[in-house]
């Protein structure tokens, strides 16, 4: 008999999907397992705007990297970065200035072992397989040391990040410790779920996967950003912050539920 797990790396759980792993469903990727597409499935039945949703929130990491790179960022901390896809942060940057430094996080098992693969000994990526709420960690994390110089402007990436960390790891203390480690000159970039009768729904099917989500009312959400100042178009549902990016992105209104926008330490 073959073994299911042979090849899987350590603390990968076979029986109950995955956040990293739902998504990278929803992208189209082949780091899944069973168990994930067939939630999946449930999930796009549900709640068709899921996968157009999973979509537009690439398009928008991509493009928020591009700003800030053309913004003079050379330095970015991923957080909650995922399985590795087509234009990964990295990738991004490097085609518009080879020289960024990126540390990416993840806490689960599939896509800290994804990234490591695709990075192999890169000099300018790393991975740090850490839970994004334990601050101490990742900033003291040798990785971090290694590639950023917090003296200077780093771009901090929180996509689809925040609305798995729920009240008990006080999110607006962690995201406040985030921030005050950041210089002068930093931008933030985050997409986090709002609060309304749909994504209430979402709360109820996620809490069969590894995942609780915690949506936010989005004054909630725009109190995450603290004193940083959001940049044009502001906190906006995620199709409309593309559009006016000039982004060629599709339409969903559904998936506005999704607030995105980058923002800059004075
Ligand atoms: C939906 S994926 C988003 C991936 C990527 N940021 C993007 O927007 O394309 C969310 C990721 O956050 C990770 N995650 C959730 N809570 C986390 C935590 N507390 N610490 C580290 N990673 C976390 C999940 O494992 C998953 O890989």
């Amino acid at each position: 008999m073959t073994n299911p797990r042979q090849g899987l790396p350590d603390g990968v759980d076979l029986s109950v999907p995955s956040a990293a792993r739902l998504y990278d469903y929803l992208l189209g990727g082949a780091h899944n397992f069973a168990v994930d597409r067939e939630f999946g499935d449930k999930l796009v039945a549900s709640h068709p705007y899921a996968r157009p949703m999973a979509i537009l929130n690439r398009l928008f990491l991509r493009e928020a990297v591009r700003l800030m790179v053309h913004s003079g960022i050379r330095q970015f901390l991923d957080l909650g970065s995922g399985i590795p896809t087509r234009g990964n942060v990295h990738e991004v940057a490097h085609e518009i200035a080879p020289d960024v430094k990126v540390v990416y996080v993840d806490y689960e098992a599939v896509a800290v072992a994804h990234t490591r693969m695709l990075l192999g000994d890169n000099d300018n990526a790393t991975m740090v397989h850490a839970d994004a709420a334990d601050v101490d960690r990742v900033l003291d994390s040798p990785e971090c040391a290694r590639l950023l110089d917090f003296s200077r402007p780093v771009g901090l990436l929180v996509v689809t990040l925040f609305h798995y960390i729920g009240p008990d790891k006080q999110p607006q203390q962690v995201m406040a410790r985030y921030r005050d480690a950041l210089a002068p000159g930093s931008h933030l970039a985050m997409t986090h779920l709002a609060l309304d009768a749909a994504t209430e729904d979402l709360v109820e099917m996620m809490r069969s996967t590894q995942d609780n989500i915690f949506p936010r009312s989005q004054d909630e959400i725009r109190d995450l950003f603290g004193d940083f100042l959001l940049r044009d178009p502001g906190l906006q549902p995620i199709s409309a912050w593309l559009r006016a990016r000039d982004v060629d992105a599709e339409d969903n209104p559904e998936a506005g539920r999704l607030l995105a926008g980058v923002a800059r330490k004075a």
